[in-house]
């Protein structure tokens, strides 16, 4: 599995702390790192990432910010991508298991390091369940669809 993890200025060092944790689970991380090069903000960063998730250069995303939802709102812009803020590992299981969301968000400013790993242990290890969940998934896709054309004749 290839994950990506990004963030803003304020999730820096929860994501260091992560990309670490990330690698000791035995996970392909890559930390793209975009405030190394550009100075941009949550916007920017998310969509990054979200579009390269989009592409399949990565399986699954991680987004850090100050409260997770500003990367989760723009994460949710990009085509084919869906993305939850998870602060607790019920949460972040239901995220794969229920929802089939690629990216997890987290605000560096809600949760400390330790729990911040548990809930990305939880979110590592579930898949999705497909059974009763797959229709309601499909139909977001079909919405999304539905969505695109309206705005491509708008
Ligand atoms: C700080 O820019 C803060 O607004 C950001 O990290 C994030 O929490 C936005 O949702």
């Amino acid at each position: 599995m290839r994950i990506a993890v990004d963030s803003d200025d304020a999730g820096l060092e929860l994501k260091r702390l992560i990309v670490e944790y990330l690698r000791e689970s035995g996970v392909t991380v890559e930390d793209l790192n975009m405030l190394a090069s550009q100075k941009v903000d949550y916007p920017d960063i998310g969509y990054n990432l979200a579009r390269r998730v989009a592409q399949k250069e990565y399986d699954r995303g991680v987004l850090i910010c100050g409260t997770g939802l500003g990367m989760c709102m723009i994460a949710n812009k990009v085509e084919g991508v869906y993305a939850g803020v998870c602060h607790d590992v019920y949460s972040a299981e239901r995220l794969r298991k229920s929802n089939d969301a690629q990216v997890i968000t987290m605000g560096a400013r809600v949760v400390g390091p330790e729990l911040a790993k548990s809930v990305l242990a939880a979110w590592l290890k579930s898949e999705f369940e497909a059974g009763r969940s797959a229709p309601k998934v499909q139909r977001m896709r079909e919405l999304e669809e539905i969505e695109r054309k309206r705005a491509g004749n708008s």
